[in-house]
């Protein structure tokens, strides 16, 4: 620009651009603004050297830090994985009351029961554990074979009516196929084992109900009908059915029996991860 004009109010030169009137004046940068500037180069230098920045000849550079997010990421997992261990260490040694009393080992087996029952035992028991017909719900404070800590733990371990050498195991006849009980007799029994929960079934004698449960059912079910947790044999008095408690469903109980069958876990996850599905299981159902 050949000729320089200074502003008059302010005496600073002006860049010679104008818009409408409005003229630029031609301040020099604020010192603390230059300064930040060539810092900022100066920093961008310095980490271009410390981190991984460019990949020079073929390889990934690492910079003198030798630093990268993946090496990162496996040191954060291998931290994690030595302290889940070292859980994993404690519940293999402690008893199942203990587990439940120390914190963190509690929180611990909360967490990975939980996570092993998503992957194992949600197919059948449903990913609330609330069951479905056949398959017991685990929340409710209704248990087949038991609900204290040892119980749950030896059903999880030896299953039912499973392929190992200690499963539970207990067959309820097929009372009608199998030509113990005529037709009549079956909905007579069934009337009775109905009625215990208050229950009315249409075409039932009750009192020939009562001998037929003294003399078939009681040694399982019990003289009152409240079932037997040694045996599995469910409680029929409390309203709450396996495998529904309509006059249809009750019949074909009775007539063909059910002998459900839930796989054993021995050998197929961690002892230390039944442990922990015990523990979770017991804290879903009321804990006995
Ligand atoms: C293939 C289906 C199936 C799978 C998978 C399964 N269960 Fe079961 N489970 C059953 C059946 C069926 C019963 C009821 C057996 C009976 O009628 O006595 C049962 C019963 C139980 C009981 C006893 C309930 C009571 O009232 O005493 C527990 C506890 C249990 N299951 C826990 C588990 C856990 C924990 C897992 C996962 C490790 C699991 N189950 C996986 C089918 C299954
Ligand atoms: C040998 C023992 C045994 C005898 C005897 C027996 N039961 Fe059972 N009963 C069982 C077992 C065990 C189950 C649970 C089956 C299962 O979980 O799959 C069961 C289940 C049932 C169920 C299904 C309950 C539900 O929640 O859906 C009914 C109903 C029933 N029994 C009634 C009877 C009646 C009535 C008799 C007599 C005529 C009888 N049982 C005799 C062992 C027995």
């Amino acid at each position: 620009m050949a000729n320089k004009e200074i502003d008059e109010i302010s005496g600073v030169e002006t860049t010679g651009h104008e818009w409408d009137g409005l003229k630029e004046l031609n301040n020099p940068l604020p010192k603390w603004w230059a300064w930040t500037f060539y810092a900022s180069i100066i920093w961008s230098f310095v980490y271009f050297l410390l981190y991984p920045a460019w990949p020079w000849f073929g390889g990934p550079t690492k910079g003198f830090l030798d630093w990268s997010s993946r090496g990162q990421l496996r040191q954060e997992l291998n931290d994690a994985r030595a302290q889940q261990q070292a859980l994993w260490d404690r519940i293999a040694v402690a008893e199942l009351a203990e587990i439940r009393t120390d914190p963190a080992l509690l929180e611990f087996a909360m967490a990975s029961g939980k996570a092993a029952f998503g992957d194992n035992c949600a197919p059948c028991h449903g990913s609330g554990a609330a069951g479905m017909v056949g398959y017991p719900n685990l929340n409710d404070d209704d248990w087949l074979w038991g609900g204290t800590l040892n119980d749950i733990h030896k059903t999880i371990a030896v299953g039912i009516r499973a392929v190992h050498d200690e499963t539970r195991d207990n067959a309820m006849p097929a009372f009608g196929r199998d030509g113990i009980l005529q037709k009549q007799q079956i909905l007579d029994v069934v009337g009775y084992a109905r009625g215990l929960s208050g229950q009315t079934t249409a075409g039932a004698n009750l009192d020939d109900g009562a001998i037929i449960f003294a003399e078939q059912c009681a040694a399982c079910h019990g003289e009152d009908g409240r079932g037997n947790q040694e045996l599995g044999a469910p409680n029929l008095a409390n309203g709450i059915w396996l495998y529904g408690g309509g006059t249809e469903e009750v019949i074909a109980s009775i007539a063909n029996s059910r002998n459900g069958v839930m796989p054993s876990w021995d050998g197929r996850v961690e002892p230390t991860v039944i442990k922990a599905l015990t523990v979770y299981v017991h804290s879903l159902g009321g804990g006995l």
